[in-house]
This record gives structure tokens, C-alpha cells and sequence, in this order.
């Protein structure tokens, strides 16, 4: 049988669930593939931290250099994480001919063009399923099952943490802030939450996708991103009842003038299959010209779920190299859609959802509605709550037809300057699916 050799570097959670699913599912691997993956070697700075597992002694150190520069090893994998001494790590093994498998999302998105050019040039594989989705197969499903298709769009939600709070919010009424509070504490969610909450980890995983599906490395600043810190329950209550769910969207499609890219929280209807993706769950909804629409769904985050996509990896690369024929996985730039023909938010029109706080005065609702008919804004339904008890103040909540976001931006700047306006507006696109 031949074997293939390892070197880990970083133990920390997923790390953990690698070298649990390495141990307790050896012999059906080895069944598979007629392939012995020996994990030789795991680098960690703090070995002695607590963990859930128990870890090797013989096979530590603390020096990932020992197995970057170990002949016999023929994968590196890196879950250290960041764009930092990980991007180090990952050049170093391809320069030294090693295959590399990694979750790194934020490495990938900053820095593939370069990662996957050297990577090319050395003739070494990059396994990158764990970066986006968690243990859901979206990476080999795209270059794989969807290649013969021109990919229309993808709408995913791919950030567990920010939809897991949202999930919260609606099933409780709860406010953002006590929900990301009571998931800190619970260790859901990391003490530093902004890239979750912020949407800048779901960007990082819309860049590899737009990657794969457009052919474009696009620049990351590029991307349009909003995250849920804003998002109210009062807007949450409001969107149940019109029959709306507010989900943290990315989104990424393909139109005549361009690339329309971005995360940001919508409302999509209740009954659609993104609507009911709930907790920490994933989802990830593509759609190409000649499959049509897709899902795939799980957990996209996690111990062992990650480490299922990462030991997938390994197994590929592992499977390749048995056989004598590995490939660089370079995803090859062959898109038009790049960053140049990125589309401005200020110009893509949808659907959208508007709460004005307002003084309740005679006439506010016609001003607010003549100014949004002056911007080309036409209105699809209004509603206006009654006064709180004690309250001069009423919420009015529109949902608009179709219209261009830059118009939107423009009327929304007048109304603020309304006399009778008393809170900040919300306003939240609606997706169509
Ligand atoms: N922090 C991410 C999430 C998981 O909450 O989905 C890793 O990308």
C-alpha cells in the first residue's frame, strides 16, 4: 500500500477534528483509496493548550519549519489562519515542492492570484474545499459537477455566525447585540465577531466562488460589503410580516454590462429555500444555464465538519499522487467579468424595504411618497403603524418596485432632511430568488 505523508501545522479546533478524522476513519480511507495518509509531523506554537483531544507527543513541535523542510512530506496542511505567517507557510511548502491543503479563505481571497501562479509553476496541488462552506462541497462542485455550465449566479448564505444571530433574532425578538452577547459567551461566535458579523468573511468566500465560477480573480476591496450590526428587530418583526425573512446575503451574478458582487442582509421571502436555512447552518444556491438551479446545504462551520473537507483534500491530492499524476488545481483566469467590469451598487436596481421613524403629522406619508415618485420610485405597499402608547413618533414601512439603487440613495438623502424625521431610515434590498 502506499503512503502518503503529513504535515500539520496548527492544532486548533479544526486541526483537532483533522487528526480525529484521520484516526477514527483510517482503515475506511485506506479501503477506498488503497492509500496509507500518515500524518507525520504537527506544528502548533502552544502545544499545551487545552484541547479537544489529546495530541501526539512524538509527532509535536513547535517549529513548522521542521516539516516544511522534511523531504518526505508531501503535503503541508496550513489551518493556521490570516493573512500573515500563514501566506508564509503556504509559499514556502510549494517553493520547497510540496502540495498544500488549507480552510484559509482570507489567504485565498487577498492572495490566490500569487498562491496559485507559484503554485502552477511548481507543479504542486492547492486543496481549498474547507475555505468556503465548511463541510459542504462547494469547491469541487464548482470546478467539477458545474463546469460544463455558464454560471448565471450564486446566492449563499456562508457565514454561520451572522445567520445563526439572525435566526435568533426572528425566533425570539431579541435585539443584535444581546444575541451576539449570549453567542460569545456560548463560544459560537469569537470574541472578535467583526468579520462575521461585518460580512467580510462571506466577501472572502464569495471571492473564492467568483474565482471558480467567473473566472476572475477579482480585487477583494471591490466587493460591495454590509454587515447585520444594523439590522433591528423591529425590522426583523416588520419583514414577518410581509412575509419576509432578513438573511445575510452573498450574492454574485452574472449581467450583460458586467459582475454584480456583494454580501449584504436582504429580504427574501419565506418558503424559499434560503429563507429556511436557519442556526449556524450554509447554504449555497447556484444557478447555471444548463443545470438550472441548485442547492447545497450543511454545516459550514465546525470541528469535524471542516475537517471533513480538509481530509477530502488530502485525499484527493493523496489519490493523485499514487497514481503518479498530480495537477496543479490552478483555477485558470479566463473571465471577461473582472474587477474592471465590476458593476457599482449605485447602478443595480432591485427591490426594497424601507422604514421611516417619523413625527406623526398630517401630511408625512405624501411627502415621504412624492419624494420617492419624484426619484423614479414607485411604491408597491405601505404600512403605517399606529402611535405607542405616550409616543408622538410612527414607523412607516414601504416596500418599493424595482429601482436603481442610486436613485433610491438620492430620495432617501431628502427625506432625511425632513423636518419630521426623527430616527435613522433602514433600508434592506430584497432578493428574488
Ligand atoms: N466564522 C465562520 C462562520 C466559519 O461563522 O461561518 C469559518 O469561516
Amino acid at each position: 500500500m502506499s503512503v502518503v505523508n503529513i504535515g500539520l501545522i496548527g492544532a486548533g479546533t479544526v486541526g483537532c477534528g483533522v487528526i480525529k478524522v484521520l484516526n477514527q476513519n483510517s482503515e475506511i480511507i485506506e479501503n477506498r483509496t488503497g492509500i496509507k495518509l500518515n500524518l507525520k509531523t504537527i506544528a502548533d506554537n502552544d502545544p499545551l493548550r487545552k484541547r479537544p483531544i489529546r495530541l501526539p507527543k512524538k509527532k509535536l513541535t513547535k517549529n513548522a519549519q521542521d516539516l516544511i523542510n522534511d523531504e518526505s512530506i508531501d503535503i503541508v496542511v496550513e489551518l493556521v489562519g490570516g493573512t500573515g505567517i500563514a501566506k508564509d507557510f503556504v509559499m514556502e511548502s510549494i517553493k520547497n515542492g510540496k502540495h498544500v491543503v488549507t480552510a484559509n479563505k482570507a489567504l485565498l481571497a487577498h492572495h490566490g492570484k500569487t498562491i496559485f501562479s507559484e503554485a502552477a509553476k511548481k507543479g504542486v496541488e492547492i486543496g481549498f474545499e474547507a475555505s468556503v462552506g465548511g463541510g459542504i462541497p462547494i469547491i469541487k462542485s464548482t470546478q467539477e459537477s458545474f463546469a460544463a455550465n455558464n454560471i448565471l449566479s450564486i446566492r449563499g448564505i456562508m457565514n454561520g455566525t451572522s445567520n445563526y444571530i439572525l435566526s435568533t433574532m426572528t425566533e425570539h425578538g431579541y435585539e443584535f447585540d444581546d444575541v451576539l452577547k449570549e453567542a460569545q459567551e456560548k463560544g459560537y461566535a469569537e470574541a472578535d465577531p467583526s468579520f462575521d458579523i461585518d460580512g467580510v468573511d462571506a466577501a472572502h468566500k464569495l471571492s473564492i466562488l467568483i474565482m471558480l465560477s467567473f473566472g476572475t480573480f477579482l480585487n477583494f476591496d471591490k466587493i460591495h460589503v454590509e454587515g447585520i450590526r444594523n439590522i433591528s428587530s423591529l425590522d426583523i418583526a416588520y419583514a414577518d410580516e410581509l412575509g419576509y425573512k432578513i438573511k445575510l446575503l452573498a450574492i454574485a451574478k452574472s449581467k450583460e454590462a458586467g459582475l454584480e458582487a456583494g454580501v449584504y442582509p436582504t429580504l427574501v421571502k419565506k418558503g424559499t429555500q434560503l429563507a429556511d436555512v436557519s442556526g449556524a447552518f450554509n447554504a449555497i444556491y447556484v444557478v447555471g444555464d444548463a443545470v438550472g438551479p441548485t442547492m447545497l446545504y450543511g454545516m459550514g462551520a465546525g470541528m469535524m465538519p471542516t475537517a471533513s473537507a480538509v481530509v477530502s483534500d488530502i485525499i484527493g491530492v493523496a489519490k493523485h499522487l499514487s497514481l503518479g499524476n498530480t495537477h496543479p488545481t490552478t483555477p485558470r483566469p479566463y473571465g471577461s467579468k473582472g474587477s474592471s467590469s465590476l458593476i457599482n451598487m449605485r447602478e443595480t436596481s432591485t427591490k426594497y424595504y424601507l422604514r421611516f421613524q417619523a413625527a406623526d403629522i398630517p401630511g408625512i406619508l405624501g411627502n415621504i411618497t412624492s419624494c420617492l415618485g419624484k426619484n423614479n420610485i414607485s411604491i408597491e405597499s405601505v404600512i403605517q403603524k399606529s402611535r405607542h402608547l405616550g409616543g408622538g413618533d410612527v414607523p412607516i414601512v414601504i416596500m418599493t418596485h424595482e429601482a436603481r439603487e442610486e436613485d433610491l440613495l438620492l430620495a432617501l438623502k431628502q427625506i432625511g432632511r425632513f423636518k419630521a424625521i426623527t430616527g435613522k431610515t433602514s433600508f434592506i434590498r430584497i432578493e428574488e430568488l
